[in-house]
């Protein structure tokens, strides 16, 4: 089932984060915090048939094209009447890959997205997945300057409606 996070769930995404990412590309507790607090409406969850949390992605909306790690950071520069939807992170639990949990989220992230009238989505990415979002329709825009987070060089992508 897919549904809206809220702050009840800040222990359960932060536990999933930490088991996709190494702790230098990992956000922090705060940071999830600050988002389901700013945000609740621009973060999705997968839940299993107990309600636990499997996956889940979240990003802000935003009138600036390119994404940051800044953004990552102050989730108050969240602005609702953006014109981006920015894909800040997309992650499945490892025990439930490979069910399609990732491509669901991510196509409701969009429909929604779509219906609230963006002009498209933004996210950037290990040059590994980029196969994997192009599936979306996302293209790739080569490497981000904007992000250096985690030392990696990270590539971005552009979903235009
Ligand atoms: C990437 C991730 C979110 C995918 O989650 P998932 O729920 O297993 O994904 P889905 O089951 O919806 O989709 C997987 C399918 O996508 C397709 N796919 C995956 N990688 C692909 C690639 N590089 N190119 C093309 N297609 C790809 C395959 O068809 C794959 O099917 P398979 O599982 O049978 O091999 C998950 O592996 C994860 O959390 N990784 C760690 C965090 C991460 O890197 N997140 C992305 C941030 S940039």
């Amino acid at each position: 089932m897919i549904r809206f996070a809220d702050l009840s769930f800040l222990d359960e995404i932060t536990d999933i984060e930490s088991r996709c990412f190494p702790p230098e590309q990992a956000a922090k507790r705060e940071q999830f915090a600050g988002r389901l607090r700013v945000y609740p409406q621009h973060f999705l969850l997968l839940c299993d048939d107990d309600g636990k949390a499997a996956a889940f992605v979240n990003g802000f909306v935003t009138d600036e094209p390119d994404l940051t790690d800044e953004m990552y950071a102050f989730p108050e520069k969240h602005n609702e009447n953006g014109a981006w939807q920015m894909i800040f992170g997309l992650c499945t639990r490892p025990e439930h890959r490979h069910k399609g949990y990732a491509k669901s989220l991510m196509n409701e992230m969009l429909r929604l997205a779509k219906v609230q009238g963006r002009k498209g989505a933004v996210l950037t990415c290990k040059e590994r997945l980029i196969g994997f979002y192009e599936q979306f329709g996302f293209v790739n825009e080569g490497i981000s300057r904007g992000s250096v987070i985690g030392g990696v060089k990270w590539y971005q992508m552009r979903l235009r409606f």
